[in-house]
Order: structure tokens, then C-alpha cells, then sequence
């Protein structure tokens, strides 16, 4: 084996030190022949339209036509005609669209099919009705390849139906720092684990290792991801940076690509992380030296979410690096256009050789072809597509709650589980009844946000499945989110959690809960104390710190993100009429759990653990409830209960630059008097900050403690949420920020009406970009700048999705 040189820059990896693998599929020699004769006859600007992916939201079927793009994608905010709650009809009348776009020929050209790529990572997640698995990290609680090879096949079938042909799944990181947002899309902390599960579940989506014909066979290409490290970042930042030596990258987060290279994985996406500095859609290294020459990955390698941009030297616009690297295929959801010109004047400038552009081009053709897709005629027309029945059929529903089952993982139980069948049940905790809690990120929306249990049709809430359980075995329930019963009941179960988050949205500085997610914690506490046995129940992507909830618990339960299903849970916890359980309890933590909310300070439980039916906890010793830093608020709320987030400050600024007021307690008058500032009530006492207006302009800012960065944000759907109530509207109102360092004023007018009610607005930060703020490095990160008398009051500040009423981005 080679020794690394030392003279290597950082984030140089030796393909010398990898494993070598087998990649199954083959193509034939007339399939070869298809493929050498179309790439032939190609102009460069179908060759590079193959090699770049566009979003829905931002590419029509007649662009695809135009500019013969080789796939596109839904983002997960992008649906059918902007809207992605667009039923399953229209995603396959879209991909129809699409196809026949795609394969005209009536302008010229050889018209390759276009492939549609989704992110169906807990089933085919962004479809209302679909079935929805639980996410990955229970999955990894169940030590069950063979469930997980049954979830890929149902999920594939759904995905058919839609007439989609590609998953971006399964996602095959390693995390190792949980407080990483995206942790709960990994099975498991265990590269052994991972590495398990990964044959299978390609088995399940793609069919056999070697398989040909995935279109005929009922199947789709799967993408494993990220590519390589994503769970490897330095204080578990999404997209950060992996500080660690090229043997750990190999041997905890290269593991599972040797089964995923054996299974045959069509695809590979690269991550939008990096390692040892260098980005992963720039490194020549890994994606060739490694992946393919030294892996023999003979599939394609499709780049994340314009994460070209964020290589050295490129932009979105712009980036041959990441071809020169390695990058088959460019995601460029919104910059595709920009892609496809520059990269076709940089192999004609010489800066990106014709033969690596062919290399690219076969890559992808072999896969469509694997498909069988240059035969398969419109989506509509292939095996199950249309077949809506499937969609949340009963056989996959089946499934999933075999799933959910085998995903719990028991942590204590001094003996009150499993619950007697015919026992007088309270359900409590603001979990219980709340689907989209339960089914988490990548679930209809991107961040698992803005979802009604409208949104869920024929899925079983956690309430609703321990219902029908005591129901079915003579017993009875009661729904009391508060704990606040009318009867009193035999025992309680209290469901708890996390909310939903998706990607950065969901990364922690400590592994606990925000202070506003514990008060079912209160709930146990008064129940126990009127000797009221409690089942808690987390709902969680991740091990965090809950001893007080562990101490105030008779039994405690991991449901983690267990999805559309709700009767799983109560199939296990609730028993039959004679009191004898009817499910056994397997599931085992697929990562340790930890003694306080910083891993640093040790494990409570080990990884593996996991109580079944026959182990009692009646000698538990109260667990320390210290959990050994300061409860940290949510780093996305900028101004709540009427004041600036810890470190911020809340400014009222004449528009001139004449005076600024910085505003503490309150009442107070600003700006000489012509701003007077008051208490109002929302959400709590005195949690809103009305100002009143004079004759005049003034500006609302809030400054945060140092320059904030936002670009990933941005470069995502996330929006400004602005929650407001108008009692006398300004003449002119503006949304806007400044950038620390050069000047960078946005502006961006927007309409505020007086309605005197509480309106939640949305402004993308895509939009203060787009109106010149420098959204890396904020320096006023919010301002609300009004013109003429009027009277608003301020709920809230923050980042996030959930907008009530969309403001619209006027051009530039
Ligand atoms: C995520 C990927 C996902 C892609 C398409 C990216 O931001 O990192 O996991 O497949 O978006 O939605
Ligand atoms: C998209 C996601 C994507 C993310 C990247 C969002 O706008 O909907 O699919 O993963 O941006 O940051």
C-alpha cells in the first residue's frame, strides 16, 4: 500500500488505501453500441444539457426541450405548478409533460428521456398519501435487513405510480455528532450498521444487484448520499467541514459504499460538506481518484443542491471544477441555465476536456439505459403508474407499522407496560395527536412545516392507534394534551418531542430540547404525584438529554420519527384483554444515548440497548437533571416574548441616519418621542412590542450580536417570518437588511394592510439577495422601515418556512 505523501495539500485522499470493489450492472454490447452511436450524433449542447439537473419550480417542459436538460428534480418545496401539495395526478401529468418535451425530436436532435429525481427518503415522502416509513434512524433501531429491503420495494412502487423514476435515497452517513440536523437520516452511528442495511435497501428499490429493465420491474434508481463525510462535520454542522484523517474517512464514512457499490447503485451523490477544507463537489481526489477509478462506481455522480457554488473559485452560474473533479451530473435547481451556458463555453474554450464531458455523458446513458428507459415510452404508460391504489395501500401501510413496532426502543419500565388492554387510558403531551410531529423533515413540505392533518389522509395518529387498541380489547381513552383529565385514568402516555426540521434548519448547540418542547415533562410530574402510572413516549430524530423526563416516567419510549402509522406504537405498548403483551419489544439504539446534553460528558445508554418485555427497572436511582450547559434558545428566533434574542438588540433608527434608539424596557419614546413603544400580549403576557408611529420614517431593526451568515439559508427556501398586527398601515413599508463591512442596503417593498389581526408573513431571503444584501454577513439582520402614521405591533421574528401569507418579491 501507498504511504500518503506528506507533501499533499489538505483533503487529498490515496486512492491507493481504499478497498476495491465489484460493481455488478454491465451493459451489453448493443446497448453499448445505442449509447456510442447517440453520443455520436450529440451536439456539445445536448451533451452538456444531459449533464445538468434543473428544479420544477424553476424549469418548464419547454426549457427541457431547449436546452435538453438530462433531469430534473423537486426540491422539497417544489411540487407540480409551484405547489407541493399538488396531488399525485399531477406529478405524473407533469413528468408526462416533461418526457414528451424531452424526446421531441422535431427540432433535431437525438431526444434522450429526461429522468425525474425526488427525495423519497421515508417513503415516497413529498406525496400526500403516500406511505410514510419511519425515518432512517428508527429503521436502524429494528436490526432488520429484511423489513428494510420490504420498505424500499413498497416505496419504489409508490414512486412509480407517479410515473418518477429516481430517489435521491438511501441516505448512507455514518453521523458521529448528533446534534447534526440531519443525523436522523442515517440509520446509525455504527458504520457496521449503516453498511447492513445498505444492500437491502437497494434490493428493495432498484432490484437485484445486476438488474436490467428497472423500469419494467416495477423499480427506480436509488442515489446513496452524501458522499463522503456528510456525518463527519466539526460540531455536527450541516454542510461543514470534515476535520478528520483520510483512514476515518475511509473506514467509518467510506464503509457503506462498499455495499452500495456491490448492490449496484445507479447513482451517487456528492456532499455538500467538506473535507479537510476542501468542498466535496470540487474534490478530483475522492470523486474520481476514489469513487471511480479506485471503487469502481460505475454509475453516475449527480452534485447536491448548487453545492458547485460553494467551491473554491465557483459560483452557481458557474463551476468546471466540479466537472474537472469528477461531477457527472450538475444539480443546478435554479442556476441551470447559467450551467449550461458556461459549461458549454468552457469545453469550447478548452477548460473542460471534450473527453471528460463524454465520460459524463456515457455515465449517464448507461443508467437510463439500465432503466430501460429509452423504451419505456411516457411515464403514464410503464408499469404502475397511475395504479393510486398503491399509494398508501393498505400491504405498505402494513409495512410501515411492522416498522414502527420493531423501531421502539424501551429505556425503563418498572413493570406498567405493556398496558392492560382493557385499562382507562390518558393520552397526553402535545405529540400525541399530531401526525406531521410524527412523520418529521422531507414530508410533503422541505422542512416537515406548514402541514394540517388534511395533508395526512389515511394515516393513524399515535392517539388514534392507542385508541382503537384499549377500544378493541374492552378498555377506554381520553385525548388530553394538557394531562387535564375527566376521569381518572388507569395510566397515562405522554408523547413528547422534537418538531419537525429538515437539513441546517435542525442543527443543535447542545443535544436537548428547547425549553418550550419540555412542559409535557410538568405533565408527568403532576400525574405521578397523584400515583397515575406514565408511559413518556419521545418523538425524535436524535438522543438528547431527558433524564428529568426519564426520572418523572414509570416507562420511558423512543418512538423516534415514526411516520404515517400511528397504530405501531400502540400494537406493542398496549396489551390484549387478558393483559398479556401481543408484540414483543426488540428495537435496540442504533447510537448511544447521552449522560447530559454534551456527548463529551458520557453515555447513559450504551448503542445496542434496549429493554424487552422480560427486563424491569423498579430500582432506578433519579438520574442527575443537570444537563451541564445552559439551556440554549432557538438560534432561528430573532425577537420572541417581546424581546430581542440573548445578545441581539431591538433599534428604532431615523431614516436619515439623524438618531437611533435602542429599546430595553418599555414603555419608551424614540427618536425624540415621534416612535412610542408599548407591551401588547402575544403568545404571552407582554410578548409583543407595539410602535406607534408619528408622521415620518423609522426603521425597526434587530441587530445580532456579530455578523450572521445566511447564505445556506438563502441558497434553501428559508424565509424571513415576520408575525405582525396592523392597526393603522404606513404609507410605504420596506423589509430589508444591511451587511456588515461594504455597504449593502436591501429594501424590498412590501404591503402590510391593516387588518388588526395577527398575520405571519414570509419573505424569502432568496429575495434580500436578490435586492443586494450580502445575506453572508448580516449586520442588521432585520429591518422594518415605514413611512407616514401608523401603528403595528411586533410577535415575532425568525427564520423558518411556516409563512401564513406569502409576500411577494417585486424585481429588483
Ligand atoms: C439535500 C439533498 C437532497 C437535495 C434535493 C439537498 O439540499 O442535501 O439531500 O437530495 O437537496 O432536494
Ligand atoms: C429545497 C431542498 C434543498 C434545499 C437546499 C430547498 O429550497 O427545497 O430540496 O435541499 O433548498 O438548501
Amino acid at each position: 500500500m501507498a504511504q500518503p505523501a506528506l507533501a499533499d495539500p489538505p483533503g487529498t485522499a490515496h486512492p491507493a488505501i481504499w478497498p476495491q470493489y465489484h460493481y455488478p450492472p454491465t451493459t451489453d454490447a448493443a446497448t453499448e453500441a445505442r449509447i456510442a452511436d447517440l453520443l455520436r450524433r450529440m451536439t456539445l449542447e445536448e451533451k452538456v444539457g444531459q449533464m445538468v439537473q434543473g428544479d420544477i419550480n424553476s424549469t418548464t417542459p419547454e426549457d427541457l426541450r431547449r436546452y435538453h436538460l438530462g433531469a430534473v428534480l423537486n426540491g422539497g418545496n417544489s411540487g407540480p405548478g409551484n405547489n407541493d401539495k399538488a396531488l399525485a395526478p399531477e406529478w405524473l401529468k407533469l413528468a408526462d409533460a416533461y418526457w414528451a418535451a424531452s424526446t421531441d425530436r422535431s427540432q433535431g436532435g437525438v431526444g434522450i428521456p429526461v429522468i425525474w429525481g425526488t427525495d423519497a427518503v421515508h417513503g415516497h415522502s413529498n406525496i400526500i398519501g403516500a406511505t410514510l416509513f419511519p425515518h432512517n434512524i428508527g429503521l436502524g433501531a429494528t436490526h432488520d435487513p429484511a423489513l428494510i429491503e420490504r420498505i424500499g420495494a413498497a416505496t419504489a412502487e409508490e414512486i412509480r405510480a407517479t410515473g418518477i423514476e429516481w430517489t435521491f435515497a438511501p441516505t448512507v452517513t455514518v453521523p458521529q455528532d448528533y446534534r447534526w440536523g440531519r443525523a436522523y437520516e442515517g440509520y446509525s452511528s455504527d458504520p457496521a450498521l449503516v453498511s447492513q442495511f445498505v444492500g437491502a435497501m437497494l434490493r428493495g428499490l432498484q432490484g437485484p444487484p445486476d438488474g436490467h429493465n428497472l423500469i419494467a420491474s416495477g423499480k427506480v434508481i436509488a442515489s446513496t448520499k452524501h458522499f463522503i463525510g456528510d456525518g463527519a462535520t466539526t460540531n455536527g454542522v450541516d454542510q461543514g467541514d470534515a476535520a478528520i484523517p483520510e483512514t476515518a474517512l475511509r473506514d467509518i464514512h467510506g464503509a457503506p459504499y462498499g455495499p452500495a457499490i456491490e448492490g449496484g447503485v445507479a447513482t451517487i451523490m456528492a456532499s455538500f460538506s467538506s473535507w479537510q477544507g476542501v468542498k466535496m463537489a470540487g474534490n478530483h481526489s475522492l470523486l474520481t481518484g476514489v469513487l471511480k477509478d479506485r471503487m469502481n462506481f460505475g454509475g453516475f455522480v449527480v452534485s447536491d443542491w448548487n453545492a458547485h457554488g460553494q467551491v473554491e473559485h465557483c459560483t452557481n452560474a458557474s463551476c468546471p471544477e466540479t466537472v474537472l473533479a469528477g461531477v457527472d451530473m450538475v444539480m443546478a435547481p435554479d442556476s441551470w441555465k447559467d450551467m449550461v451556458t458556461s459549461l458549454i463555453a468552457q469545453v469550447r474554450g478548452g477548460v473542460i476536456p471534450m473527453a471528460r464531458i463524454d465520460e459524463a455523458v456515457t455515465r449517464i446513458l448507461r443508467v437510463k439505459a439500465r432503466l430501460g428507459l429509452f423504451d419505456a415510452g411516457a411515464p403514464s404508460t410503464r408499469p404502475l403508474a397511475g395504479q393510486w391504489a398503491l399509494l398508501g395501500s393498505p400491504a405498505h401501510r402494513a409495512v410501515a407499522r411492522e416498522a414502527v413496532r420493531k423501531s421502539l426502543v424501551l429505556l425503563k419500565n418498572d413493570g406498567v407496560l405493556p398496558l392492560h388492554g382493557k385499562a382507562r387510558l390518558l393520552v397526553a403531551g402535545d405529540g400525541a395527536d399530531d401526525i406531521a410531529r410524527a412523520a418529521g423533515g422531507w414530508t410533503i413540505s422541505w422542512q416537515g412545516t406548514g402541514l394540517t392533518r388534511a395533508d395526512f389522509p389515511g394515516a393513524t395518529s399515535l392517539w388514534q392507534g392507542l385508541k382503537s387498541a384499549v377500544e378493541a380489547a374492552g378498555g377506554q381513552a381520553e385525548l388530553a394534551p394538557d394531562g387535564h383529565y375527566t376521569q381518572r385514568p388507569d395510566a397515562a402516555v405522554v408523547v413528547f418531542g422534537e418538531r419537525p426540521y429538515a437539513e441546517f434548519q435542525g442543527d443543535l448547540k447542545s443535544l436537548q430540547l428547547t425549553p418550550d418542547l419540555t412542559a409535557p415533562w410538568e405533565t408527568m410530574r403532576r400525574l405521578r404525584a397523584q400515583h397515575i402510572p406514565v408511559v413518556a413516549v419521545m418523538l425524535t430524530g436524535r438522543p438528547l438529554f431527558v433524564n428529568p423526563a426519564l426520572n418523572a416516567a414509570d416507562a420511558f419510549v423512543v418512538a423516534w420519527l415514526p411516520g404515517s402509522e400511528g397504530e405501531g406504537l400502540a400494537d406493542v405498548l398496549v396489551g390484549d384483554a387478558g393483559g398479556h403483551p401481543r408484540f414483543a419489544m426488540t428495537g435496540k439504539l442504533p447510537t448511544a444515548w447521552p449522560r447530559t446534553a454534551r456527548a463529551a460528558d458520557g453515555v447513559l445508554f450504551p448503542f445496542g440497548y434496549g429493554l424487552t418485555w422480560r427486563d424491569r427497572t423498579r430500582d432506578w436511582t433519579p438520574l442527575s437533571e443537570d444537563p451541564g450547559v445552559a439551556p440554549t434558545g432557538d438560534a432561528r428566533r430573532w425577537f420572541a416574548n417581546g424581546q430581542p434574542a440573548s445578545g441581539w438588540s431591538l433599534r428604532v433608527e431615523a431614516a436619515d441616519g439623524s438618531g437611533s434608539t435602542r429599546v430595553t424596557t418599555v414603555p419608551v419614546d424614540a427618536l425624540g418621542g415621534r416612535v412610542h413603544v408599548t407591551a401588547r400580549d402575544f403568545a404571552v403576557q407582554e410578548g409583543a412590542r407595539r410602535f406607534a408611529v408619528d408622521d415620518g420614517a423609522a426603521t425597526i431593526a434587530l441587530m445580532p450580536p456579530a455578523p450572521l451568515d445566511l447564505a445556506r439559508e438563502a441558497n434553501g427556501d428559508v424565509m424571513l417570518l415576520l408575525t405582525v398586527r396592523v392597526a393603522a398601515a404606513p404609507a410605504h413599508a420596506a423589509l430589508g437588511a444591511t451587511c456588515n463591512g461594504t455597504p449593502c442596503t436591501a429594501n424590498v417593498p412590501v404591503v402590510l394592510p391593516a387588518n388588526d389581526r395577527w398575520v405571519r408573513y414570509g419573505l424569502p431571503l432568496k429575495c434580500l439577495a436578490a435586492h443586494g444584501a450580502d445575506v453572508s454577513r448580516l449586520g442588521e439582520a432585520f429591518r422594518l422601515s415605514v413611512e407616514g402614521t401608523s401603528d403595528f405591533t411586533i410577535g415575532e421574528v425568525r427564520l423558518g418556512n411556516d409563512a401564513e401569507t406569502l409576500l411577494p418579491c417585486p424585481n429588483p
